[in-house]
């Protein structure tokens, strides 16, 4: 005997959250019949340029589908697809988590529980999470290893692929300050395996509907000549990869100059391209900050720091970056230094983003100064990135 009273109920309490915008997600799986294709739905609620709608996941064995929904649209699907293709239903408000089995025999359960889900998830949050770099269908992040065959991320690839997103979220809120023109040139140097480079192409054309000249350098040709190929199989047309040291760059052609986690100095060697080519945005994170620690040498109570090794290389890390911030407001930048992404992440997460407000032939002088007294209260002999603007 058919029993929809239960499921006539779950599509009310279902209808009611979605309307008091309390819903938070749902899943429709264990299907009815093997030959359909479709082996589950997830479902949540996004807040686009278009307002609330729920965007529905489609899961195959090789594939995500993802189509967004009105509210009403998606109750119809969710009805229609209980009735003929799956056996259970869940979905989670902020309070309660109601489950829906239907057997066999057409008899059905309908329970639900306390969620312990507490805070309701933000909308604007997730539409941001996942406005920009989409895994599904995604050709290049499966190249790249950070989706699987079926365009999922891979486990091991969680972290890259949320810094990759939030790289590129602040990338979006830095072009609101300071837009690109089409046709831009863009360079990334130390591009390495090419995350992020690609997902900048991706971010461009995927959601800017803009195709600037984006290149990465690397030194190292297998990684240069992996990302071209992955370049060429994906149709970036405006997307290279050359292999050259950041220092033998003689472009001075730059809009956007990147460098992420470049090597020691070789972060210097970047901004000071960058400054060079007059580049209207710098943004790079530091990695490796030996350079400035080995000329450290206080002669003052400063010194006291060099007595805790651990202590001498975060304070050797802050004024490498400070002075490289200062460098910067003094070529007519202005510079903010901030955390981009959990430590939990990556320890590596500092950014240095500056953004263009004059331009400069010269330096301001009595920021060089300010530099110089830095410099002698740390016993800092030598700053390699002063040294190449001094030097120009
Ligand atoms: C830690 S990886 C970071 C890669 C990429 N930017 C990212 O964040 O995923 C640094 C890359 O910079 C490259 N690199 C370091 N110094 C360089 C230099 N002076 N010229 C060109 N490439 C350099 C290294 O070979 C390496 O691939």
């Amino acid at each position: 005997m058919n029993d929809t009273k239960n499921v006539t109920e779950f599509v009310r309490l279902l209808v009611k959250s979605i309307s008091k915008k309390t819903f938070q997600q749902a899943r429709l799986y264990n299907k009815r019949n093997k030959a359909y294709a479709i082996s589950q739905l997830r479902a949540r609620p996004v807040k686009i340029k278009e307002g609330y709608k729920i965007s529905v996941i489609s899961r195959t064995d090789t594939q995500d589908f993802t189509k967004n929904y009105t509210e009403e649209e998606f109750i119809e699907h969710v009805k229609e697809q209980l009735t003929e293709h799956f056996f259970i239903a869940e979905f989670l408000t902020n309070q309660y988590k109601y489950f829906l089995t239907i057997y066999p025999n057409g008899k059905s359960k309908l329970r639900h529980k306390v969620s312990d889900q507490k805070t309701s998830l933000s909308l604007e949050h997730n539409a941001i999470k996942n406005r920009f770099i989409k895994a599904e269908n995604n050709e290049y992040l499966r190249l790249l290893n950070i989706t699987g065959a079926n365009y999922t991320v891979k486990n091991k690839s969680q972290d890259k692929f949320k810094q990759i997103n939030k790289y590129v979220e602040i990338i979006h809120d830095i072009l609101k300050k300071k837009n690109l023109e089409d046709g831009a040139k863009i360079v990334d140097m130390g591009s390495g395996k090419g995350y992020l480079t690609f997902a900048l192409y991706d971010y461009f054309q995927t959601y800017r509907k803009q195709t600037p000249l984006i290149t990465g350098i690397e030194m190292r040709p297998e990684l240069v000549n992996q990302c071209n190929e992955i370049a060429q199989k994906c149709g970036y047309d405006m997307l290279r990869f050359k292999c050259k040291m950041i220092q033998e760059v003689e472009d001075d052609a730059i809009d956007m100059l990147i460098a992420l986690h470049a090597c020691d100095t070789a972060t210097d060697d970047a901004i000071f391209k960058g400054i060079k080519a007059n580049a209207k945005i710098i943004l790079c994170a530091p990695c490796c900050h030996k350079q400035v620690r080995k000329r450290m040498n206080p002669t003052n109570i400063m010194a006291k720091i060099s007595e805790h090794g651990i202590l001498k290389e975060r304070q050797a890390e802050i004024l490498t970056d400070t002075i490289r911030a200062m460098i910067l407001e003094a070529h007519g930048y202005k510079t903010r230094v901030f955390e981009f992404i959990s430590t939990s992440h990556t320890p590596k997460n500092v950014l240095i983003v500056g953004l263009q407000e004059e331009s400069r032939k010269e330096p301001d002088l009595n920021k060089m100064k300010e530099i110089q007294t830095l410099k002698d209260m740390w016993g800092i002999s030598f700053h390699y990135l002063e040294r190449l603007v001094q030097n120009n």
